[in-house]
Parts: structure tokens; C-alpha cells; sequence
């Protein structure tokens, strides 16, 4: 698999992330205490990619600052945008290094374990101009579903079908691998979707096909999903993993699969896990108990506070008897104050200071 390259397209707003996604790129979200571009990189650098081209727009210098040249083995090239391209004009726009052999490219805010060589020889095999990797999934609707014959052809795609009128369960992974022909649908020089112009095009003219894989996959777009690749990512290293300079009180309780960052401290009688991530330098205190939820950075966490099913910001604080429940947010440097209770969907923007409990989903600007 010499010379395979990979295109990776990272330029989203990550609108269903914020205000999370006000700060930072979703490239560099925390699943498993770890950013999210490093599990793709590193799964790239696995099968064989010895270039990768980050399609950049969004906080672009934010990945090139992390990023930098190269990474586990691969060379990475930025390719950056004027404004937003969507999700064909990005690879247009980088043709100039895509033209020597087929390519892979690959939704940045997708985490799977799906095998990029299988696919690339799935696609020799059967010829076409692209190949896209389909995942099965209950509901369809938030994805592009395709119809398939039996030989693999993909007859129809419908981008964001209406719910119950998909073709099938067969969802686009956002993993595909297109031949440099590919470049020759997508108009240069404006917006283009490769869902919602390239793939209908090229499926009438019978030269798409679909790879099924059964395979780990979340796309990262929701608090809920993303909520649910960390606990998978977790569950697959298992255990309780620790960073350096931890100290964690000997009442404290850790249970598996968690992952403890450096220098965390949790105090006495406090319960940690499971499907947790705690960044590095958070404070939690005595009696605590954080369950299914990531903490970003530097957070502090005050006594006897509750977290479940939740997403804390960098440096926010929770004073102490606070509970934030199912699906929040709260955003960098928030301060909830002693005895807040934040439950169902809420959504706080960084730097609030909050009073009272808030018991339905709203958005705190
Ligand atoms: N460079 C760049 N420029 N990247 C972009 C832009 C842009 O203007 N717009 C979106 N992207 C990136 C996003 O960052 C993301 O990694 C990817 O393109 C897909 O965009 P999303 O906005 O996340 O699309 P989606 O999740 O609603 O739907 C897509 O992914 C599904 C699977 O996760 C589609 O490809 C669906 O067909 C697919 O099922
Ligand atoms: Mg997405």
C-alpha cells in the first residue's frame, strides 16, 4: 500500500457541539483522554498511509499549531480554505496532490477501526470510480443511506433521508476511496457536497459502490455520541488508566473502564466511572461521584458533587453539592455554585456563572 495518501476532511463547525466547539476544532476533542485526530492518524499510520492531507477551514491554525508536519510516521499537508467548501470542495481544492493513484478520504469527526486496506482492495476488486464504507445502523435518517444491488453497486444515495423513507440501513461511514477521476465531478472553485452532487452522480452512472464493514464507528456530532466513542474507546483499552502524578485518596474508588489524566486529584470516598475521561490537571474533591462523562482540563470538581452522562468544559468549576445530569454541557470556565442542579440537555456558554438549578433543556448564553 505504498504511497497511499488520505485526505481527512476537518473544516466542520461542529455547530452540535457547542459551545465546546466555540474554544476548539472538534479535531481536538478529548475521547479516551486523547484528541480524536490522533485515533485517526494513528489508524492511518497502522494501514500503510504515508501522507495525509488535513483539509482544513475552521480553527485551522488551532490543528496545525497540535498537529504540526508530521505525526506517528505521516507527512501532513495543510490544505486551507477561504470559506467553508463543504464536503467536495476541500478535495478539489487539494487535487494537486491527490492525482497519482487512488485515495482515501475520510470524515475527520468519524471514530471506527474500520480497515483501510480491506477497503482499498474491496474497491480494486470491484472496479468503480469510488468506493464508500457502510456501516448498518437502527435509524438512518441523520446520515446518507444508500440503496444496493447485489453485486455491491450503489443504485441510489439519499443524503439525510426523511425519517422511514431511507433506501436501507446501510449509512455512509464517511471512509471512502475515490479514484483521481473522482476530481474530474467536482466544480473548482465554490461549495460542493459530495453527498448531495457527487455520489447521486456517480451512482446513476453505475460507478459507486459499497463496502459494508461491521466495524466500531461513531460519528462524533451529538453530546450523546460523542459521549458513547469515548465509553467504546474506553471499553476497548479497558481498565483503569492513569497519567503521571496522579493522587487519588485511598477511599476514592476507580472503576474500569476509566481514564485518569495527569496529575488528577481525587479526594477521599469519591467514586470515579465507569465510560469516564478526566484530562489532565482536574481537582475533584471528597464524596464525588462521575460516571459515563468526560471532564476537559482543569476543571474542579467540588465536594460531594454528581456527574452523569455529562460533558464538563475546561477550567469550570463545580462548587460543591452540584449535580449535572443526562446530556449537559457545560462550557470552559462556567462556575456552577453550591447545591446547582443542572439536568436534561442543558447547554451552558463559557465563562456563565450559575445560581440556580436548571431542570430543563435550554441554552444558558
Ligand atoms: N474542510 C472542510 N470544509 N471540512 C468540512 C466542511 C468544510 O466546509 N464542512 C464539513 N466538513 C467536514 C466536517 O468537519 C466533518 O468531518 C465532515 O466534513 C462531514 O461533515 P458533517 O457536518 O459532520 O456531516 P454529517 O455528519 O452531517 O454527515 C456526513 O457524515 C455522515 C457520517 O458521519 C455525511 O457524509 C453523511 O452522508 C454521513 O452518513
Ligand atoms: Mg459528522
Amino acid at each position: 500500500m505504498n504511497s497511499l495518501k488520505a485526505l481527512i476532511l476537518a473544516g466542520g463547525f461542529a455547530t452540535r457541539l457547542r459551545p465546546l466547539s466555540c474554544t476548539r476544532p472538534k479535531m481536538l476533542f478529548p475521547v479516551a483522554n486523547k484528541p480524536l485526530i490522533d485515533w485517526t492518524l494513528e489508524s492511518l499510520s497502522r494501514c500503510g498511509v504515508e501522507t495525509v492531507v488535513m483539509a482544513v477551514n475552521y480553527m485551522a491554525e488551532a490543528i496545525a499549531r497540535y498537529l504540526g508536519p508530521t505525526k506517528y510516521n505521516l507527512g501532513i499537508i495543510y490544505s486551507r480554505e477561504e470559506r467553508p467548501l463543504d464536503t467536495a470542495g476541500p478535495i478539489k481544492r487539494a487535487e494537486e496532490h491527490l492525482r497519482d493513484g487512488p485515495f482515501l478520504v475520510l470524515n475527520g469527526d468519524v471514530i471506527s477501526d474500520v480497515d483501510y486496506r480491506e477497503l482499498l482492495n474491496y474497491h480494486r476488486r470491484k472496479g468503480g470510480l469510488a468506493t464508500i464504507t457502510l456501516i448498518e445502523v437502527p435509524d438512518p435518517s441523520r446520515y446518507g443511506a444508500v440503496e444496493l444491488d447485489g453485486e455491491g453497486r450503489i443504485l441510489r444515495f439519499v443524503e439525510k433521508p426523511e425519517p422511514g423513507r431511507a433506501p436501507s440501513n446501510y449509512i455512509n461511514a464517511g471512509i471512502y476511496i475515490f479514484e483521481p477521476d473522482v476530481l474530474d465531478y467536482i466544480p473548482a472553485g465554490r461549495p460542493v457536497s459530495t453527498e448531495r452532487e457527487i455520489f447521486p452522480k456517480l451512482a446513476e452512472e453505475g460507478l459507486l459502490y459499497g463496502y459494508r464493514a461491521s466495524a466500531l464507528w461513531v460519528d462524533i456530532g451529538v453530546p450523546e455520541d460523542y459521549l458513547r466513542a469515548n465509553s467504546l474507546l474506553l471499553e476497548r483499552i479497558g481498565g483503569v488508566q492513569m497519567g503521571e502524578d496522579v493522587e487519588v485518596d485511598e477511599t476514592a474508588k476507580l472503576l474500569p473502564p476509566t481514564s485518569i489524566g495527569k496529575r488528577v486529584r481525587i479526594g477521599g470516598d469519591s467514586v470515579i466511572g465507569p465510560n469516564t475521561s478526566i484530562a489532565e490537571d482536574v481537582i475533584i474533591g471528597r464524596g464525588c461521584r462521575i460516571e459515563n462523562s468526560i471532564i476537559f482540563p482543569g476543571a474542579i470538581i467540588g465536594d460531594h458533587s454528581s456527574i452523569k452522562n455529562a460533558i464538563i468544559g475546561e477550567n469550570a468549576t463545580l462548587e460543591r453539592w452540584v449535580k449535572v445530569e443526562t446530556g449537559s454541557l457545560i462550557g470552559d470556565y462556567v462556575t456552577l455554585c453550591d447545591g446547582v442542579t443542572i439536568t436534561g440537555g442543558v447547554t451552558i456558554c463559557p465563562s456563565k456563572r450559575v445560581e440556580e438549578s436548571i431542570l430543563e433543556p435550554r441554552r444558558v448564553m
